[in-house]
């Protein structure tokens, strides 16, 4: 079941910091989490990289408005996504700002390679542009004159210049798209990149005249770098590379970049045409997920129509905050939410399901069998056996929120048993061997849950009698094993896991 250990690489887009955090960045940043907490447990070498997008018009826009200095409003809003990942517990590696020192020379340095290379030309550009996206839009991309992502007008821009050859990477792109060198996923998106791609590429800007918060361009002072540009690299130099295309960091390729469908086309064409031109291996996989809706419309917080990921947090509790999202859609697809439907799930799958479920059981323990972990004769049921095995193939897949409704269904398989097989009146022998399988079971599950709730893993170690410190320091493959929970174990049975809402 288990493959050899491997580095693994798994980034998230850097945010933007005209404001806080919302949920759509909770979604992606959580995800990448999780996937990144299963590595570890399969014992790969993982590096998870997140950070923030800290240049162009529309930062220093929403600074002006704040009456702060740009650098003012990303130093006070970057602080704002770490505290929001730290309550959320994502365990990043690195958090990347680019406005770092570092980040920012390396930037400078590649311009000033492919300028040399002669990737980069002077001329003159004209283009409708959306300050929302930071991208130039074409006449397709427009609803009613308007960007169909942001609602706004785009601006006509004319100005000379600095362009990148984009075009002539299109068909080097496409094949590697094609023939999943490149790999984009889901599917449907895959043949949106390729669809684009085909309708031809043309050149694009690089650089900014009239954006003066921005990297200015090493070989003309006069302008600055287009923020996409400078975003890309964060990719790099997140893992420290100072821009030596010779020299790439251990980690490099990333095995893993995810984001939302917006920003696939930017992902698909500037950022691989970049990487082709320094001569640098691409991703192996771009991940592309959906977007939340809230009761049905897009979140704005213009309409006040927003549910912040801390609000959710303060509600629900870490754990649940991250299990209400990354079940609220398939991975890949749209989803919508609502304070009533989150709510509903929590009580429905959480509070009157696992939580529930394993009150059950150490109540019965406790009273049966005065507190102790009793002995079976029984093996590992069958059942548990299939679904570690799906466990591992649908994370593989990132079948997320399909390897979470496995996991939970061993819960409510327990449950179902309990009321079927009239548990709590058996015989002290049959009851017994019941309480270990669902003991032993619930220990295992905690081990399955753990990447996606690692303080409720920790909570259940703890109220089964075991000390979670050391139950971590166990090998996954040997931790999940049938009898791990010695009979005669001493159960602490705390609060509820998940109190009704
Ligand atoms: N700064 C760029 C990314 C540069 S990466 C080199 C950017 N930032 S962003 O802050 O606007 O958005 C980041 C991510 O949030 C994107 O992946 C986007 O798809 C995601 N989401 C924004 N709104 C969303 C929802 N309503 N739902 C789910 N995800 C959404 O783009």
């Amino acid at each position: 079941m288990f493959k050899k250990p491997k580095k693994f690489y798994i980034t998230t887009p850097i945010y933007y910091v005209n404001d806080r955090p919302h949920l759509g960045h909770a979604y992606t940043t959580i995800a990448a989490d999780v996937l990144k907490r299963y590595r570890v447990l399969r014992s790969d070498r993982v590096f998870l990289l997140t950070g923030t997008d800290e240049h162009g018009a529309k930062i220093e826009a929403a600074a002006e408005k704040k009456g702060q200095t740009p650098q003012q409003l990303c130093n006070e809003n970057a602080e704002i996504f770490k505290e929001t990942w730290k309550g959320l517990n994502v365990s990043y590696d690195n958090f990347i700002r680019t406005t770092d020192n570092r980040h920012i020379k390396t930037v400078k340095k590649i311009l000033e390679i492919l300028h040399k290379k002669g990737f980069i030309y002077k001329g003159t550009y004209e283009g409708l542009y959306c300050r929302g996206c930071e991208q130039y839009k074409t006449d397709s991309d427009l609803i009613d004159g308007k960007c169909s992502e942001h609602k706004i007008e785009p601006e006509l821009i004319k100005e000379e210049s600095y362009l990148f050859k984009l075009s002539q990477f299109q068909d080097e792109l496409i094949k590697k798209i094609e023939n999943n060198e490149f790999e984009i996923a889901p599917e449907e998106r895959k043949n949106e990149a390729l669809n684009f791609l085909r309708q031809g590429l043309k050149d694009i800007s690089i650089s900014r005249q009239k954006v003066k918060w921005g990297i200015p361009l090493p070989f003309d002072k006069n302008f600055t770098a287009y923020v996409w540009v400078d975003a890309f690299l964060n990719y790099l130099t997140g893992l420290n590379w100072e821009g030596n295309p010779q020299k790439l960091p251990e980690f490099w390729p990333s095995d893993l970049q995810l984001m939302g469908k917006d920003i696939l086309r930017v992902h698909a064409t500037i950022w691989p045409a970049l990487l082709l031109s320094l001569g640098i291996p691409l991703p192996k996989k771009i991940f592309v997920h959906g977007y939340f809706t809230l009761n049905g419309q897009k979140m704005s917080k213009s309409l006040g129509n927003v549910i912040w990921p801390d609000e959710m947090v303060k509600k629900f509790g870490v754990d649940a905050t991250r299990y209400l999202l990354l079940t609220a859609c398939h991975f890949g697809q749209d989803g919508d939410i609502s304070w009533e439907k989150l709510t509903e799930k929590y009580n429905a799958d959480l509070a009157n399901g696992v939580g529930n479920l394993i009150n059950r059981v150490l109540t019965l323990i406790e009273k049966k069998f005065d507190g102790k972990i009793p002995k079976s004769s029984k093996s590992e049921p069958d059942l548990l056996i299939e679904k570690i095995n799906n466990y591992d193939k649908l994370l593989t897949d990132l079948k997320i929120d399909q390897v979470l409704k496995e996991i939970m269904s061993i819960c409510s398989d327990l449950d179902n048993r309990i009321d079927k097989e009239k548990i709590y009146q058996a015989d002290s022998l049959i009851l017994s061997d019941a309480l270990y399988i669902f003991a032993e079971t619930i220990r295992i599950w905690a081990w399955l849950i753990s990447p996606f709730l690692p303080e409720t893993a920790d909570k259940i170690f703890e109220q089964l009698g075991l000390d979670p410190k050391k139950e971590k320091k166990k090998k996954f493959e040997d931790a999940i094993k049938w009898g791990g929970l010695k009979p005669g174990t001493k159960i602490k049975k705390g609060k509820p896991l998940f109190p009704r809402i």
